[in-house]
C-alpha cells in the first residue's frame, strides 16, 4: 500500500526527509536527455509529464520496472515500501521514478 506521508528513502546522501519541498533540478542523461524541475510532493515520472518531458512508463506503481533508471547523484525517496528493484540494484543505483520523490537535486541516466 502507498504511504505518502513517510516516504523510504534511497541515494548517497543518508535519510529522506520529507519537508524538502522543492523544485528540485532534474538532470536526465543518455538516452533520454532533458532538464525539468520535481516539487518534493511529485513523483519525477508525473513532474516530467507536466513539464512535456516523456519519461518511459506502462504501470506507474513501481511493479513493470518499465521507468527504471540509474541514480548518479542526489537523494529521492519512495511513496511504496517495496518498489520492484532488488537489493543489489537499489545499491548500485537504479531507481523506479514512477515511484520516486526527490529530496535533492538530481542526475539520472538511461542507458542505452
Ligand atoms: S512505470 Fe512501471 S515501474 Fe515505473
Amino acid at each position: 500500500m502507498a504511504n505518502q506521508d513517510k516516504p523510504l528513502s534511497q541515494g548517497s546522501t543518508g535519510a529522506a526527509d520529507p519537508d524538502l519541498p522543492g523544485p528540485h533540478q532534474i538532470r536526465a542523461q543518455g538516452r533520454l536527455s532533458a532538464v525539468f524541475e520535481a516539487q518534493g510532493s511529485q513523483s519525477l515520472l508525473q513532474a516530467a509529464l507536466a513539464q512535456g518531458v516523456a519519461l518511459p512508463s506502462s504501470c506507474r506503481n513501481g511493479t513493470c520496472r518499465a521507468c527504471i533508471c540509474r541514480l548518479t547523484a542526489g537523494r529521492i525517496a519512495y511513496r511504496i515500501e517495496w518498489p520492484g528493484l532488488s537489493r543489489e540494484e537499489k545499491a548500485e543505483g537504479w531507481i523506479l521514478p514512477c515511484v520516486a520523490e526527490a529530496r535533492s537535486d538530481l542526475s539520472l541516466v538511461w542507458p542505452d
